[in-house]
């Protein structure tokens, strides 16, 4: 019987809320579709231990995780810690030190589900968004604060590279090719002159290696106005790393909550592990009520067990979470309802 061998990090807030919910359908799966996971957890590597001993995670943290098979991970965030600390010593060294340079954001509308967009009906909105996840906005390069004078400023520059951004886009393309045939660059080379001009051309240039996808760029402003406004049209949507973070929680939006979309963190290449994790955050203020919508890490979890290579294993998640959704009125309060966690876990596991 094969064994994948699972890092897990629940974090802050209610990422060790959502964690165990995606654990017991992981097990449930196991069972059922022959294969075990074993599970080393990393309870402590959050902003507590920062408080304690200045650190999210131990020195030697990614050799910890660079034998694992997958990690599965809640969110980090502590009120009193400042966010670039806490994120910049636990999830972005992963997301960097093991190149997952893809961010898979898939989102649905799902029946049952009361989309606050007029007009997103279930079984139409079905798209994915592929955020670049190593560079782009998100750089050190050129950090700079000048402070102690009247025009203090602060400088951080943008890092595209032809590598970086070529590998995303076949993969987005790729995936596009396997989906409907349809992708969406989001861009802004009318305003930010430099790197998305630079984004287009790479797009232009890699998309005549895939004639079977019909492509279309869009500035990013209007391509928020058209998740509103028109969410069906899309299908594969490709996003450098900081505009890819902000549609994909307005996608999440879009389809109910941003409390049930997942991430994949993908190295495509497999030389290193991959994480998963729920889009939002620790969420602070509602953090130890046990109210957290559980979706986001399931499906996360889902995406893990596709990655892994059983997908039938993950569709199996899916189809609990759709059937949840359409035949139950059980909801958690972001969408809706009045469910706890366990709740809103149990009626899924009697579902699965
Ligand atoms: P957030 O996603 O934590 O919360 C935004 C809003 O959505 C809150 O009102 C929250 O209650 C609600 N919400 C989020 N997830 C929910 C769920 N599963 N069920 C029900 N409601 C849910 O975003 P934020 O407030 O910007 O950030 C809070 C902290 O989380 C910050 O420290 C931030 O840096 C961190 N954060 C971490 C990650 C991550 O670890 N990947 C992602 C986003 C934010
Ligand atoms: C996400 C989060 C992170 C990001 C933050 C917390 C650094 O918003 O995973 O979407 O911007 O990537
Ligand atoms: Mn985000």
């Amino acid at each position: 019987m094969t064994n994948h061998r699972i890092a897990l990090i629940p974090g802050d807030g209610i990422g060790a809320e959502v964690l165990p919910p995606a654990r017991q359908v992981l097990d449930i799966l196991g069972r059922r579709h022959d294969f075990t996971l074993s599970y080393t957890s990393y309870d402590d590597w959050s902003c507590e231990r920062f408080r304690r001993e200045g650190a999210m995670m131990p020195d030697d943290g990614l050799a910890q995780l660079r034998d694992k098979d997958a990690i599965l991970l809640g969110a980090v965030g502590h009120p009193g810690v400042p966010d670039h600390i806490s994120l910049w010593g636990l999830l972005i060294p992963i997301r960097r030190g093991f190149r997952q340079y893809v961010n898979l954001r898939p989102i649905r509308v799902f029946e049952g589900i009361d989309s606050p967009v007029r007009g997103a009906r279930a079984g139409e909105v079905d798209f994915v968004v592929v955020r670049e996840n190593v560079e782009g906005e998100y750089s050190e390069a050129g950090g700079r604060l000048n402070r102690g004078f009247p025009d203090e400023m602060a400088v951080q520059e943008a890092v595209f590279t032809r590598v970086g951004v070529t590998r995303l886009l076949d993969y987005a393309f790729k995936l596009a090719e396997r989906r409907e045939g349809r992708l969406t660059s989001a861009t802004k080379s009318n305003g930010i002159v430099h790197t998305m001009p630079f984004w287009d051309e790479l797009v232009a240039e890699r998309a005549a290696s895939f004639p079977q996808v019909s492509w279309e760029q869009e500035h990013i402003d209007a391509l928020a106005a058209k998740f509103v406004l028109e969410p069906a049209r899309f299908d594969v949507v490709v996003a450098s790393n900081l505009f890819g973070d902000i549609l994909s929680d307005l996608a999440a939006a879009v389809a109910g909550s941003i409390g049930v979309a997942p991430a994949a963190n993908l190295n495509p290449e497999r030389e290193f592990p991959s994480m998963f994790e729920p889009v939002h955050g620790s969420a602070p203020d509602i953090a130890g009520q046990g109210i957290a919508n559980p979706l986001g890490a399931i499906w996360s979890a889902a995406m893990m067990l596709d990655h892994l290579g059983h997908p039938e294993a993950a569709k199996d998640i899916t189809d609990a979470i759709a059937a949840v959704l359409a035949k139950t009125d059980v909801r958690t309060r972001d969408l809706g309802g009045t469910a706890s966690t366990v709740e809103f876990t149990d009626k899924l596991l009697e579902l699965l």
